[in-house]
């Protein structure tokens, strides 16, 4: 059940509050937006964030009081919190997220669309006097470093002070933001309520919301409105909303990509430095890649960025990438010493815990932190918990919230403001059939072809039934603010441009999720995905012999180095299995796929997708 606070139905709205803290030298559009949304909203206190860690600091020791924050011991895990959100808020709601683009073409088959004019009445309705008795908070950001000509710029108003605080380390926020919008400078307006008024004398919850939620993107005018939800994508609204949406949009109009793909820096053996891009679906292994600990001599991994890129040709004519983000909204359950020993020393401290378990000494805990579970827990839920509960103590997309720059293994060049020349993309997903552990495009269609059909088993990120296998294009299913078929010709103008002058990166598909018929994984994963990025460089630097085969170039039989691996002959082949009847059949849904897109198609698909036809047929006959 959702706690909601009683709606007000007084008939005179609250006077909005005028000013608040305006910092000095505030762009007016700025000030008088943020004006406009508390007139409408009428917030009983409006707060402009400085970014500053006493503001942090006032904010967490506020939401504690509040219950909506429990300090963890600082023994085990100083100044960190944990938040329960409430157990209807617990995920992204694709179902509840619209594109309002004038024309529903521009949203495409794979979008909610609505009709703009229409959403902004039902929005107008919605937000009249949704922050009452709550304090509206103003946050300016800077999605990629300060001042980057790669970076963009944004300003969210929320009255949830778990999103400023979440906000506080996802993006670079506050004065020095601020001081950037200039009366010549684009901005993304972003509007976030719970949409829980409060009514005079009414106790608040300690993680309001409603179940009325929409969250809402104009592409046109580059706007976001988001109610009632406070979790994660939904709520801070630099993310999904700006970084992939909004910014997908921008990128489509202004020659670049906006993508959901980690960033990592890669050195081999031989001192040669790698930066790889790649694209994996929600809770399928990007944060696990971007903190990769390579099991193979010689390597070494660092990271750059574990869930959205920025990619853009750069003057040296090379596709270069930033990181939009400043820290990591990761996946806490399966993350361990074993897992992803990177990611448990980023999380000493500093961070926000959102609906993991309480252990009885103050600290968290979370399935897959440790092989046994602690005897007594108390749940996400705020229950009493043991290993006999029979339920998961941490929800399964339970997160962390931390500073990018808490982490051991990141790269030097990670706030670079020219981002970082990208030498491979790889698209992946969770495959329990079909997809081999990697193969290279044969050339940018093909490997435009391969993110266009990217599917994945769906997991607990967003609402819906774990397990089953949906369409995931390029990982952006959820994400992509436009027509996704616009979003492939996009892709093929950017690779035509970089292939006419050699410096296109190279093209990779990976599926580290592959079953044995007995329905264990085929491959040790984690860190001895290194064996795999080993041949995808060597690849790269001319060094890995490829093997042809319908679906593209697979490494020779002794190709990716096994040693030390238990891994059979048989588990091997299996790896690697192309089955022509079951492809045939993935490209009969395929087709049915891209049928769905009508003339927006681009034909460079259907030809890829007769050829590997072609290619998987006379391997039947050979
Ligand atoms: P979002 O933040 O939702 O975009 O997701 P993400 O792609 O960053 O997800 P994350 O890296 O947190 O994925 C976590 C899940 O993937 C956990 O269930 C991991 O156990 C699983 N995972 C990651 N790498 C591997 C692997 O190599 N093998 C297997 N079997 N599972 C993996
Ligand atoms: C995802 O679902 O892909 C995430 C988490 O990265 S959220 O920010 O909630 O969208
Ligand atoms: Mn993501």
């Amino acid at each position: 059940m959702t706690i909601t606070p009683t709606r007000t139905t007084s008939s005179a709205p609250a006077p909005a509050p005028t000013g608040g803290n305006v910092p000095d030298g505030a762009d007016p559009r700025v000030t008088d937006w943020v004006e406009s949304i508390a007139r409408q909203t009428t917030p009983d206190k409006i707060v402009w964030c400085d970014g500053s860690p006493s503001e942090y600091d006032r904010l967490t020791r506020q939401m504690v009081e509040s219950d909506t924050l429990i300090r963890l011991n600082p023994e085990h895990r100083p100044y960190s919190f944990l938040a329960r959100s409430d157990s209807s808020d617990v995920a992204r709601v694709e179902a509840r997220t619209f594109i309002c683009s004038i024309n529903e073409d521009d949203a495409g088959p794979t979008n909610n669309w609505r009709d703009p004019i229409e959403m902004r009445s039902t929005l107008g309705e919605l937000f009249a006097g949704s922050m009452r008795g709550r304090t509206m908070y103003v946050i300016p950001f800077s999605m990629g470093p300060l001042g980057s000509p790669m970076s963009k710029l944004g300003v969210q108003v929320t009255d949830s002070p778990y999103v400023v605080a979440n906000m506080t380390t996802m993006t670079r926020m506050g004065t020095d933001a601020l001081r950037l919008i200039t009366a010549d400078t684009e901005w993304v307006p972003a509007v976030h309520s719970v949409g829980a008024p409060l009514m005079d004398g009414v106790k608040d919850v300690p993680w309001p919301c409603s179940d009325t939620k929409y969250i809402s993107h104009f592409p046109e005018t580059r706007e976001i409105w988001s109610f009632g939800s406070a979790y994660g994508g939904n709520a801070l609204l630099a993310k999904k909303s700006f970084a992939l949406r909004i910014a997908s949009v921008i990128a489509r109009d202004e020659g670049w990509l906006a993508e959901h793909m980690l960033i990592l820096k890669v050195t081999n053996p031989r001192g040669r430095v790698f930066h790889l891009a790649a694209a994996f679906p929600s809770a399928c292994g990007k944060t696990n890649l971007a903190m990769l600990r390579p099991s193979i001599p010689g390597w070494t991994v660092e990271t750059i960025g574990d869930d959205i890129a920025w990619l853009k040709p750069g003057a040296d004519g090379r596709l270069r990438a930033i990181n939009p983000e400043a820290g990591f909204f990761g996946v806490a359950p399966g993350t361990g010493p074993a897992t992803n020993a990177t990611a448990i020393e980023t999380l000493w401290g500093n961070t926000i815990f959102t609906n993991v378990a309480l252990r009885d000494d103050g600290d968290v805990w979370w399935e897959g932190l440790s092989d046994t579970a602690p005897d007594h827990l108390v749940d996400w839920e705020g229950n009493d918990w043991t290993p006999a509960s029979g339920s998961p103590a941490a929800h399964p997309n339970s997160r962390f919230t931390v500073a990018a720059s808490q982490c051991p293994t990141i790269a030097s060049e990670w706030d670079d403001p020219n981002g970082v020349v990208i030498d491979a993309i790889i698209f992946g997903g969770r495959r329990a059939h079909n997809v081999p552990l990697v193969v290279e495009a044969r050339n940018w269609e093909h490997g435009v072809f391969i993110g266009a059909t990217v599917s994945s088993e769906r997991t607990a990120a967003a609402e819906g039934t774990v397990g089953e296998l949906r369409r995931d294009p390029f990982a952006m299913m959820p994400f992509c603010g436009y027509n996704m078929a616009d979003h492939w010709s996009h892709w093929l103008s950017i690779g035509r441009k970089l292939g006419n002058l050699g410096t296109a990166p190279r093209i990779f598909q990976v599926n580290w999720f592959r079953k044995d018929d007995d329905g264990s994984f085929l491959w040790p994963g984690f860190s001895e995905n290194s064996r795999v990025l080993e041949w995808i460089l060597d690849r790269v630097d001319g060094r890995a012999r490829g093997v042809d085969t319908p679906l593209g170039w697979k490494p020779a039989d002794d190709g990716i180095n096994l040693e030390g691996l238990q891994i059979t002959t048989r588990k091997r082949e299996k790896l690697f299995e192309v089955d022509p009847d079951a492809w045939l059949a993935e490209l009969e849904s395929t087709e049915t796929f891209f049928g769905g897109f009508g003339e927006k198609l681009p034909a460079e698909l259907s030809t890829q997708l007769a050829d590997i036809r072609r290619r998987l047929k006379l391997s039947i006959e050979n």
